[in-house]
């Protein structure tokens, strides 16, 4: 490094405090400070470290995937309550609703309008599944199950989600129609699908 070259680099004068005295090779450097923000930012994380591992290391916080674990144990459990509260079968509700005038009407004209189409006029099955036989595709064929399936539907599979289109006493007027079914050995039944339940 010639001192010529060292001279060809103009140095303000405000620069000078703060202007180390190495060279590489004709580049100087100047020694700012750290932006405070950025120092402050900084000490904070090495403190927040030392808690940090400790808990982590002999606290027996827990880890992040057991975080998440217990996070989606606690959603399902949650969406579990949720569904036994709003759309899971209600066997008070369900007494005080077929005891209610014309249930049996409002129940033939739900299934004729809104089921015919796909499971027949007996149940037999068509588009839809035989509902007579004690095959399931979903559940059991418990009346808890066989409601579920009408509330919710199968949308993926082609059978509509009955609960809020219906509402509560047309689903439970139909699911009664749906129970009565069982075991009635339409003519033209098609094939069984699914488990069967006894
Ligand atoms: C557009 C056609 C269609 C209509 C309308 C329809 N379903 Fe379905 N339903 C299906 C299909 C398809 C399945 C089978 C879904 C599968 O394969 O998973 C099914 C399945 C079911 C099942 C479960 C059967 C099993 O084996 O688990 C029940 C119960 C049922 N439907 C009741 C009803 C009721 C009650 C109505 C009227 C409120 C209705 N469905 C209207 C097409 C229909």
């Amino acid at each position: 490094m010639s001192d010529q070259n060292k001279n060809e680099v103009e140095i303000f004068e405000d620069e000078k405090q703060i202007l180390l005295d190495h060279d590489y090779d004709g580049i100087r450097e100047l020694d700012h400070p750290l932006p405070k923000w950025w120092l402050i930012t900084f000490y904070v994380t090495i403190i927040f470290s030392v808690p940090y591992y400790l808990a982590h290391t002999f606290g027996g916080a827990q880890s992040i995937q057991e975080e998440f674990k217990s996070d989606v144990k606690t959603a399902i459990k949650t969406q579990a309550e949720h569904e036994a509260k709003e759309g899971g079968f209600n066997e008070q509700e369900y007494r005080k609703i077929l005891a209610t005038e014309k249930i049996d009407k409002i129940a033939k004209k739900t299934y004729k309008r809104k089921c015919k189409a796909c499971h027949g006029k007996y149940g037999e099955g068509g588009v839809g599944p035989n509902l007579t036989d004690n095959f399931w595709l979903h559940g059991d064929g418990s009346i808890a199950t066989v409601y579920k399936t009408i509330h919710k539907g199968v949308v993926d599979k082609g059978m509509p989600a009955w609960g809020a289109k219906l509402g509560k006493k047309k689903t439970y007027a139909v699911l009664k129609y749906v129970m009565a079914f069982k075991g009635t050995n339409p003519e033209n039944a098609k094939e069984p699908q699914g488990k069967e339940y006894k």
